[in-house]
């Protein structure tokens, strides 16, 4: 285990280029290999997690050439992956999504595992809707991994899900292109909609209706090439950055701005954060885009106030909540996040890792059931933050640090590479 030190720094200026889009690369290796024309994909996040996707594919019996970010994969076709052991690291995306898909390739069987903090991430949440469209699925006490798929015929369904998660959307989306009829879902609020863009883009008929997404049968996917954007998540820690390290001025190249996707830029602006710079606005309902956007943004740095995230933002911010808390430390006021009860479930206790890390580096701060109340102190301390193997936790913890009056280490920095292995020199070369 890493333990790194994170100084303060003075102004941040320059340029940085987030690395491409997790949530679209994993879709991406997985739609190509489900062509069976070679689809080559540009900007391919070439990390842990994603890469232990294209190892997945590859095991299914996918022809997958990486070379850093390019990535060319000749696919299977929609019934031709093989039975085989998957081992998906860390990579809960992966975990959620490839089983809609697999669980309707008749006659093979697939098992799942991962490292020790995915084995206690849930899989009941997809299990259900699958099995209501036939499929046998079975897990560690029901719920957790390591699991196993026999793939069967599927039927499809209408569902109306529990939880407010893109993960389970897909699946289920996923799922409903190997399986008889029409399938459909229906969110209680908008998730990040990545799927629904690429399926529309590989030729799949997609029926889009607020909050209910439909899509069919499919014969064949048409993906022949795909172009990641930068990651909106990633680029929020720079976002945050820029925001909280006086005299700065940062701006972030190529980055995805996906209205699904951006709800942490939004709520940032109203914390009182300067960001320029032009975001996917927020659809009516005729309104839904096929196509990733992508945009340069400039963020500069200035005074925050505290404020309320509602569930209804949650989802559109997920990944980012917890450098909500650490706006809110330097905030005027209180900053509260609320129905934010998922975030017990992501690569750690994101609300107990969260309040437990920054509460070390001096921080005022409680956590509820379903989120954290924050008191503006005008900064952080500094002291040692624990990753806990959570790669937005490191990168929270480094942030915090440059932030910081007395600087941060933060043990288990290399959890980072999950997500964004180039963080460390992306943001040496800023400060
Ligand atoms: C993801 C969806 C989110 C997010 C995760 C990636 C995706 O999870 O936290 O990092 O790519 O669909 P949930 O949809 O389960 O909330």
């Amino acid at each position: 285990v890493s333990a790194v030190r994170f100084d303060p720094a003075g102004p941040l200026t320059g340029t940085i280029t987030p690395p491409a889009d997790k949530s679209i690369s994993h879709r991406a290796a997985m739609l190509a290999a489900m062509g069976t024309e070679p689809a080559s994909i540009s900007n391919y996040l070439d990390a842990e997690d994603t890469n232990s996707t294209l190892a997945a594919m590859r095991s299914i019996g996918a022809i997958v050439e990486q070379n850093g970010s390019d990535v060319m994969v000749e696919g299977v076709g929609l019934s031709g992956p093989r039975g085989v052991a998957i081992d998906v690291g860390n990579a809960g995306t992966l975990m959620r999504l490839l089983p809609g898909w697999l669980a309707g390739v008749e006659g093979q069987e697939f098992s799942f595992d991962g490292d020790s903090s995915i084995r206690k991430r849930p899989v009941d949440r997809i299990a259900q809707p699958l099995r209501r469209m036939g499929a046998s699925i079975q897990a560690t006490d029901d719920r957790l991994p390591p699991f196993s798929v026999m793939g069967v015929a599927l039927q499809g369904i209408e569902y109306e899900m529990p939880v407010a998660s893109a993960q389970v959307k897909s699946c289920v989306l996923l799922a409903g292109l190997v399986a008889e009829g029409e399938t459909t879902v229906i969110e209680s609020v908008p998730s990040r909609d990545h799927t629904e863009r690429m399926f529309m883009a590989g030729g799949v008929r997609v029926v889009r209706d607020g909050l209910k997404v439909s899509v069919a049968r499919a014969d064949d996917l048409q993906v022949d090439a795909i172009q990641v954007p930068g990651d909106p998540s990633s680029a929020a820690f720079a976002i945050a950055a820029a925001a909280l390290v006086p005299g700065s001025t940062v701006k972030i190249a190529g980055s995805g701005t996906n209205w699904t996707r951006t709800g942490f830029h939004r709520i940032a602006q109203r914390m009182g954060v300067r960001i320029e710079g032009e975001l996917e606005p927020i659809p009516d309902v005729e309104g839904f885009s096929e196509h990733e956007p992508i945009g340069d943004l400039v963020v500069t740095a200035s005074e925050l106030n505290g404020t309320t995230v509602t569930a209804q933002e949650v989802p559109l911010a997920i990944d980012e909540l917890p450098l909500v808390a650490l706006l809110g430390c330097f905030a005027e006021g209180e900053t509260v996040v609320q129905g934010a009860e998922e975030l017990r479930v992501k690569e750690s206790d994101r609300i107990e890792t969260v309040v437990r890390g920054l509460r070390g580096l001096g921080a005022q701060i409680e956590g509820t059931d379903d989120g954290f109340v924050v008191q503006g102190t005008g900064g952080i301390r500094g002291g040692t933050i624990s990753s806990h193997g959570d790669h937005r936790l490191a990168m929270l913890g480094a942030i915090a640090g440059i932030a910081s009056k007395e600087g941060v280490t933060v043990d288990g920095m290399e959890a980072a590479a999950v997500s964004y292995p180039t963080f460390g020199a992306d943001f040496a070369a800023l400060v």
